[in-house]
């Protein structure tokens, strides 16, 4: 399975997406490997790690987002389970619960319910070391292309992920005290 190849398949030819999606997926994937190398003794599947790094945003092809080149019909914010989907007809079951559960600092069924997001009301929590790395790094890389190749500082993503509450704030400083 070549990643790269699974991308170009699901964005539109010649768009800008395809080339914003793969350089933030490898900006992800090297986040994550260099949490990998402090990280040897928990024994993280590096080889996972870059393949999902490179994959977790696939389901952006079918959003709205026409400011990276897609239009689809789907709110920005489904992309993840909208990735699952896209990976499980791909037989990569396990590269398509990354999509689903990197989004903000995962959700859970609880916050989706209460928020009235248009998601199905389910966990979707990073759950294995690789879920919770690639959760982790992804927060650190916007995918609007102006700020390349700037970092997102802890204070932007933290003010990022406050407007869907505290939780998700105290989720994510909880994996960042352990993969920074
Ligand atoms: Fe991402």
């Amino acid at each position: 399975m070549d990643p790269r190849l699974l991308l170009a398949r699901s964005f539109p030819p010649g768009s800008p997406a395809l080339g914003i999606v793969t350089r933030h997926g490898e900006q992800v994937a090297a986040r994550a490997l260099a949490a990998a190398d402090r990280l040897r003794a928990l024994n993280p599947d590096r080889a996972f790690l870059e393949e999902a790094a490179l994959l977790h945003d696939i389901g952006v092809a079918l959003t709205d987002s026409p400011q990276i080149g897609c239009h689809g019909r789907e709110p920005y914010i489904r992309h993840g389970v909208l990735g699952r989907e896209i990976l499980e007809r791909e037989g990569l079951p396990r590269h398509a619960l990354v999509c689903e559960r990197h989004v903000g600092a995962g959700m859970t069924a609880e916050e989706i319910r209460r928020q009235g997001l248009p998601l199905p009301v389910r966990d979707m929590l990073p759950v294995t070391l690789e879920e919770e790395i690639l959760c982790w790094a992804d927060k650190f890389y916007s995918k609007t292309g102006e700020r390349s190749p700037a970092v997102k500082s802890l204070e932007e993503i933290l003010a990022g992920l406050r407007r869907f509450g505290e939780e998700p704030v105290a989720r994510f400083l909880a994996l960042h005290a352990r993969f920074a």
